[in-house]
């Protein structure tokens, strides 16, 4: 089960469309953006109120914007929203996840991702034909990492806990799905620091084409 921002999608290939509406500022609109956009899932999580990923989303690109003074109409607005529909998978996204379905295990995405987010953008890449089962906390209008929202995961696909195997290159998400009872896998792209959060990832890999010689077997 993976993770979809950041981990099969990244969410950093906004910044060609940033960088072009505000040259020299692409970057830092996209890092701050993200980082808003995840702080307003947890304070949202921790106020009980719930507002779907598309508008928490937003809200995040409307807050970026403010911060770095940059001036956001209706049409850069929908632009870049539109965008957020269409991120480029990582490279290796597209063989790893056909040699897992290959070898039958089955696959699903667990995000914080609406479904009306993430069926276009799993549509766009091309991915729909290799991952089927698309798992949203919006069913439960909680963000991770509340553990119902794994519970959430473990209800829909009918296994125990013990058998899923769950991917996130955000670590704070791997470590709340390591907490909540899954064997997890961090993906550390950026050679970063292991979270402090009481509980650690199982495995710490470079990227998802290193998952394959961990998963031979069926999980136990
Ligand atoms: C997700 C966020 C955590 O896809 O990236 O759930």
């Amino acid at each position: 089960m993976f993770d979809a921002y950041g981990t099969l999608f990244d969410v950093h290939s906004v910044i060609a469309l940033c960088e072009q509406l505000w040259p020299g500022k692409g970057a830092a609109l996209s890092q701050l953006w993200r980082a808003k956009q995840l702080e307003y899932t947890w304070q949202r999580s921790l106020m009980r109120r719930y507002e779907d990923f598309a508008r928490v989303t937003e809200a995040g690109l409307l807050y970026a914007c403010l911060a770095l003074r940059l001036p956001l109409d209706e049409e850069r607005r929908r632009s870049l929203m539109s965008a957020y529909l269409r991120l480029s998978p990582f490279p290796e996204v597209r063989e790893v996840l056909a040699t897992f379905k290959a070898s039958k295990l089955k696959l699903a995405i667990l995000s914080n991702g609406s479904p009306a987010m993430l069926r276009p953008l799993v549509a766009a890449a091309g991915l729909g034909g290799l991952i089927r089962t698309i798992i949203s906390v919006d069913a439960r209008k909680i963000y991770k990492p509340a553990p119902a929202v794994y519970r959430l995961a473990v209800e829909r696909l009918r296994a125990p806990k013990t058998s899923i195997g769950f991917v996130s290159s955000n670590c704070w998400d791997a470590c709340g799905a390591k907490s909540f009872g899954f064997r997890t896998f961090w993906i550390n792209r950026t050679g970063a620091p292991v979270d402090e959060l009481g509980a650690t990832p199982d495995h710490v890999i470079g990227s998802l084409a290193e998952l394959p010689a961990l998963i031979r077997r069926p999980l136990s």
